[in-house]
């Protein structure tokens, strides 16, 4: 949630650099975007609402220079998306671009505007410039009134400061909000992650909770929480993150969604030995064989996932399995019984109730299992192990490929979970890796009838509501299901338990009411098909997604029938989440929506 960038170049102007690190992290929110450099020691702004595009023909207009500057893409939380909102926020002697929430700052701003101090915009930020600036005034070196400033607040965040009259020094903190820095030929770096600095930098370090940068003559130097000075990791910029682009697709999403394929098949190769059909998953430093509940948290399309889980480990390996969206878990706050383990689910490894969540567990003496997609983000160094999704950078803000290859891990730990309670056989346990390593070419397939999709995508486009109905694993198919469509495309709708409809949404079917059911060939297949017809009998038109020969059962009575290859119910959920994944796609596609960045969401939740 709000991307922040911060960037000195020996070489000379920083500002494309800045901007490109900006589009970079446009997924993190898109209110409004804004740089600043130093102008012959001055400090220099230029800010825009809206997304980094309006800010470029700010540019453009008015340009700015500068070796040394900072950037921001926000997602607003405290003050509108209003140019004098826009990061970064600055006094005469400092600027400082900031993710994350000051929680005090209320009571910091009562105590500053007491002494005198005027504020210029709504934001949480300004605190922490006037109270950097107060302290400077007062003589402090920009070091000391930073570290004395971050004494003060409450919160979570990463900040970057740029300083009047300091061309070499950026200052980069972080607590509770991820902080990388960026290391490249000529330039020293801050931002958001990775991807931010690629464009810049071809090396990487992340800070850790507590930790301060000062970048300044060349060098990095670390301290940590307790004041101490530390060194951090640096590693290589992955080309993944280095080469973020389109390609031939329309749109991130599009292309997110045909490389599923392949990131499910690099994911699988990493956890199942294919010669033997046996796991091999890293070593985990407790007995998966021991464990008495599970527990599985995440937020979003991540807790789609978990959903998912909770079937596979049921069924499976016979143990006890809850499942909660982290926001409730967290301040729910349940008991939880040692020898437990709590899976966290999270393609960012930053979304702030999740990490909090993961948090709770641990005092509350869990085993923590973290399934994250960036392996160097907060909830995966917290964790006690981490299993890795490989889909690579998703930019588009609504997730495809990381809730596929989540499942694909999920699925694999599952049967390693089961074969270690004594659940299930090593036959059987072989048998199901064996089906997994089929999906790559069975989502293959169903790719192939994207055209077909995309028809029924522009009669579902015209509905106002949309219901997504499913049983068994379809179950949390269909709440994703409704999630896409309602994030990317603006139509309302619901994912229900196909045994639910009878019980309130019965009441919506009507010939505009689209109502697509998600129906595998798996045990619970003829109930949902019982559902189908209740709601043909009421004239309900349905859209079916199930095999050829099922669909043919309808005898033309469906509306559409989206035609799936024939599979193992196992993997079912990572068959069926394509083509719902499409459905929404083309239908705001039609809509003429903003696909990649929906109004109002963000990719990193960093806030709660
Ligand atoms: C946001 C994103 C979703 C994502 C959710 C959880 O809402 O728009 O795509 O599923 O956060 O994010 P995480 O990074 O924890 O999976």
């Amino acid at each position: 949630m709000c991307g922040i960038i911060g960037i000195r170049n020996e070489g000379g102007d920083v500002v494309p650099w800045l901007v490109e690190g900006l589009r970079r992290v446009e997924y993190r929110g898109y209110d409004s975007a804004g740089v600043a450099t130093l102008v012959e020691g001055h400090i220099e702004r230029r800010r825009a609402q809206g997304k980094i595009d309006v800010l470029e023909q700010r540019l453009a207009e008015k340009p700015l220079s500068g070796a040394i500057g900072i950037g921001h893409t926000r997602w607003a939380t405290h003050g509108l998306p209003i140019e004098r909102n826009a990061h970064p926020i600055a006094t005469a002697r400092v600027a400082v671009v900031h993710n994350g929430i000051i929680e005090n700052f209320q009571v910091l701003k009562r105590e500053l505007e007491a002494l005198g101090h005027v504020f210029e915009t709504e934001t949480d930020t300004e605190v922490v410039t006037v109270l950097v600036t107060s302290l400077l005034e007062e003589g402090a070196s920009p070091l000391t009134a930073v570290a004395r400033t971050l004494g003060r607040l409450e919160g979570s965040f990463a900040l970057v400061f740029l300083f009047a009259d300091e061309d070499d020094l950026l200052i980069g903190a972080r607590r509770g909000s991820p902080l990388a820095i960026g290391y490249g030929a000529s330039t020293l770096a801050l931002g958001s992650d990775a991807l931010a600095l690629a464009s810049c930098a071809t090396r990487v370090s992340y800070l850790a909770e507590g930790d301060i940068a000062v970048l300044a003559k060349g060098q990095v130097t670390i301290s940590d929480a307790a004041g101490a000075q530390v060194e951090r990791l640096v590693v290589p910029i992955s080309k993944a993150a280095a080469g973020v682009g389109k390609g031939r697709y329309a749109h991130f999403m599009l292309k997110e969604i045909y490389e599923q394929p392949r990131v499910i098949g690099e994911t699988l190769a990493e956890l199942i030995e294919p010669a033997t059909r046996t796991t091999c998953l890293p070593a985990f430093p407790f007995e998966l064989g021991a464990l008495t509940r599970a527990t599985i948290i995440a937020c979003g399309t991540s807790y789609h996932a978990a959903c998912v889980m909770r079937y596979w480990l049921e069924k499976l390996a016979r143990i006890p399995a809850d499942v909660d969206v982290a926001s409730e878990f967290r301040y729910r706050a349940p008991p939880m019984q040692e020898g437990g383990v709590a899976i966290f689910i999270s393609q960012s490894g930053e979304t702030a109730d999740t990490l909090a969540a993961l948090r709770y567990a641990k005092e509350a003496g869990q085993h923590i299992i973290a399934i994250v997609n960036q392996p160097g983000s907060s909830i995966a160094r917290e964790a006690d192990i981490v299993l890795s999704t490989l889909a690579g950078p998703e930019i588009g803000v609504a997730s495809t490929k990381a809730f596929t290859t989540q499942l694909a891990v999920l699925a694999v730990l599952s049967v390693a979970i089961a074969e270690a309670r004594g659940a299930l056989s090593r036959e059987h346990a072989a048998t199901l890796l064996g089906t997994l390593l089929e999906t790559p070419a069975l989502i293959e397939e169903v790719l192939g009838g994207d055209e077909h999709i995309s028809r029924v995508a522009l009669w579902v486009e015209r509905a106002r509501d949309v219901l997504y109905l499913g049983r068994g694993t379809a179950f949390p198919l269909a709440l994703e299901g409704a999630l896409k469509l309602k994030e990317i495309s603006y139509i309302h709708a619901e994912g229900y338990a196909a045994g639910e409809m009878k019980h309130g949404p019965i009441a919506l079917i009507a010939s505009d009411v689209p109502i697509v059911v998600i129906a595998p060939r798996d045990g619970v297949l003829e109930k949902t098909l019982s559902n189908v017809e209740e709601a043909l009998a009421r004239d309900g038109r349905v859209v079916l997604i199930s095999d050829a020969e099922i669909i043919a059962r309808f005898e033309g009575r469906l509306a559409y029938g989206i035609s799936m290859p024939r599979s193992d119910p196992f993997i079912a959920p990572l068959l069926y989440a394509i083509p719902v994944q499409l459905l929404a796609y083309y239908a705001a596609v039609v809509r003429g929506t903003d696909v990649d960045q929906p109004r109002n969401l963000a990719k990193s939740v960093t806030v709660e």
